[in-house]
């Protein structure tokens, strides 16, 4: 029996260093070890015929000769899988030196790097920047705006109005940001200063200069004592901090139902220098920032006292604005996600 046990232990340490894959290393632990078929139980199970002394002395040889295979066993297979994972390792190299794949990356749209510059001018003077909804309601967009029904004003702006069951409150599409003005009143009282850029639409046949769809930026300051030299004051700021130098400008009486005086201040057109273009339809000026002094009505509508406060307003062409300082001769290539445009910026 010792010689036996001997015997299967030479030939499971020589089957042992031969082995090189975790696969071929179970089938031998399954040769030695199983317990139905495995060589050494096969041995184990012959015991029950030797004399107690045999016994013993052979018993205590197996389980010696067991717990050596065992630990060989538990080596190599430790081996073994270090040497899968190094495999694997090398298989999925990665080399970081070679050069990366370069992502496309987009850039603002010339429409919103003028709105955040004009931001900043009118942050850094303490005005505070609103939004407002572009579906608006009759009441905000005219009523309140001392536009009334059958007004002549409201022919002025053609309106994107929508389908209502007779009696619901009339929406629209708002037609400019000054339903803002009366919102900001309501929600802050006075004092106010606030700029509220934002999206417009108007039923408009469209041209170099005109869309349906269009940016605006309503301004709105009101205190006591706000005066028409408060106005001109922070529109030179404005045009400064957009255009960075001195442009000229022209000041005309204008008439908007919600102010009162009321002003048009031009700029003059910076595509054409003044000669006459298609974009001022060749005046040399383009209508850029109507503005004036708001109408005690609105106040009151707002809820502000117009004995106790006064303030100016203006509604500021952003697209032209943005058109005026890169010298775009189109508005339509403004929205038309051409690529080979906005690269430009
Ligand atoms: C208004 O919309 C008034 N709410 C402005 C205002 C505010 C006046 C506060 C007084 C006090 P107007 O309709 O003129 O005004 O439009 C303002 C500016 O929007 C114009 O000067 C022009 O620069 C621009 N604009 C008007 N229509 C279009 C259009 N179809 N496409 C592009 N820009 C336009």
């Amino acid at each position: 029996m010792k010689t036996d046990i001997e015997k299967l232990r030479a030939e499971a340490v020589l089957d042992l260093e031969k082995v090189e894959s975790l696969e071929s290393l179970e089938e031998i632990e399954l040769k030695y070890f199983s317990r139905k078929d495995g060589l050494l139980n096969g041995i184990l199970k012959q015991l029950k015929d030797l004399s107690p002394a045999e016994k013993k002395e052979s018993g205590q040889l197996a389980n010696k000769v067991k717990q050596e295979l065992e630990e060989i066993i538990e080596k190599k297979k430790f081996e073994l899988e270090r040497k899968k994972v190094e495999e694997s390792l090398a298989k999925d190299f990665i080399d970081v030196t070679l050069p990366g794949i370069r992502s496309e990356q987009g850039s603002l749209n010339p429409m919103s790097i003028i709105q955040n510059e004009l931001e900043d001018v009118f942050k850094s003077l303490g005005f505070m920047i609103l939004d407002g909804p572009e579906l608006e309601s009759d009441c905000y967009n005219f009523e309140s705006l001392n536009i009334p029904e059958h007004h002549p004003a409201r022919d002025t702006q053609d309106t994107f109005y929508i389908n209502q069951k007779a009696g619901d409150e009339k929406l629209l599409l708002r037609t400019h940001t000054s339903p803002v003005q009366v919102r900001a009143m309501q929600k802050y009282g006075a004092p106010l200063r606030a700029v509220v850029p934002g999206r417009v639409f108007r039923y408009e046949s469209v041209d170099a200069s005109h869309d349906n769809t269009f940016y605006q930026l309503e301004g709105i300051m009101i205190d006591e004592d706000i005066s028409i030299t408060n106005l001109i004051a922070v529109m030179k700021t404005l045009l400064k901090g957009i255009f960075k130098k001195d442009v000229k400008v022209r000041l005309r009486p204008g008439f908007f139902p919600f102010v009162e005086p009321g002003f048009e201040l031009d700029i003059n057109c910076l595509i054409c220098g003044g000669a006459g273009c298609s974009v001022c339809k060749h005046t040399g000026w383009l209508e850029l920032l109507p503005c004036g002094m708001v109408h005690p009505n609105v106040l009151r509508a707002g809820g502000i006292d117009p004995e106790k406060y006064s303030g100016f307003a203006f509604g500021l062409g952003l697209t032209r604005l943005v058109m005026m300082k890169y010298g775009i001769d189109d508005i339509r290539l403004l929205s038309s996600g051409d690529l080979r445009f906005l690269k430009q910026f």
